[in-house]
């Protein structure tokens, strides 16, 4: 177990700059804040996600059917696993300073998330075709530490469409894509960045070789989150068995690794 912070876990904000990354924020829903974290916090991260994926990674080949049957392929570390085995992410998870900082860009008040089994997620891309397809989230804020990225030509660049918004029933994930603007972001080992989930469209590109893109992600919900219901059975980072997924190991197995 690696040592605890010893200082801050990230910088405090002064009244512009906050003002500033806040309307990035709000404009792209998403905003790199490397530069806002303590480089001893993003080493801890680092550390703490390598170890549970060498202990506890259960790898996932399946389409969605919640978000048109996008694909997801890779190995993650679901949420009970990352909070039962690493003390380090959930202190850090309830961290006041992080907090402070977040909910000052985010312009409201974070909320634990009200699923325990969505309050963390580990993942990572290691083979040709691995991808996050298309999805949404469903609680409002996601920040997605980067502890490893392959080179931007390798794959795995995020790409986000701000201010949509996700309904089950009928995503029109298509339609989405081409009605609006795709902006392509490349993250470096090290990064992290704060993603509006619930309103941004999101995916991966896929690996074109194979490769490493490791992400922990922490959610937390906007009050507006806690008062609604989650009742559809799409959990598939908690059980690849669930009603809205559908397997396609088969397909990945013989290098049918299209989106
Ligand atoms: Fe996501």
């Amino acid at each position: 177990m690696p040592a605890q912070i010893s200082g801050a876990t990230c910088v405090a904000l002064d009244p512009e700059t906050t003002r500033r990354a806040a309307q990035e924020f709000r404009r792209f829903g998403i905003l790199r804040v490397t530069n806002l974290l303590n480089p001893e916090t993003t080493s801890l991260v680092r550390a703490e996600t390598n170890r549970l994926l060498e202990q506890h990674s259960e790898r996932r080949d399946l389409r969605l059917a919640t978000t048109d049957f996008t694909r997801r392929s890779m190995s993650v570390v679901p949420s009970e696993k990352v909070a039962a085995h690493s003390d380090a992410i959930s202190m850090l998870y309830q961290d006041a300073d992080l907090l402070a900082m977040l909910e000052a860009i985010a312009g409201e008040k974070l909320h634990p998330c009200p699923k325990k089994d969505e309050e963390f997620l580990i993942t990572r891309h290691e083979r040709k075709g691995d991808t996050h397809g298309w999805h949404w989230g469903d609680f409002s804020y996601a920040l997605i530490w980067v502890p490893e990225a392959p080179p931007i030509e390798v794959g795995g660049l995020l790409q986000c469409i701000a201010h949509t918004s996700w309904n089950k029933a009928d995503p029109k994930i298509n339609q989405y894509i081409v009605e609006n603007p795709i902006t392509t972001y490349y993250f470096a080992s090290g990064d992290a960045y704060l993603l509006r989930t619930d309103t941004t469209l999101h995916r991966t590109i896929p690996f074109r070789e194979d490769a490493v893109r490791v992400i922990l992600n922490m959610t937390w919900a906007a009050a507006r989150d806690l008062r609604r219901t989650y009742t559809t059975d799409d959990r598939w980072w908690d059980n690849a068995d669930a009603t809205a997924a559908v397997s396609v190991r088969g397909d990945v197995n013989q290098g049918k690794n299209d989106d």
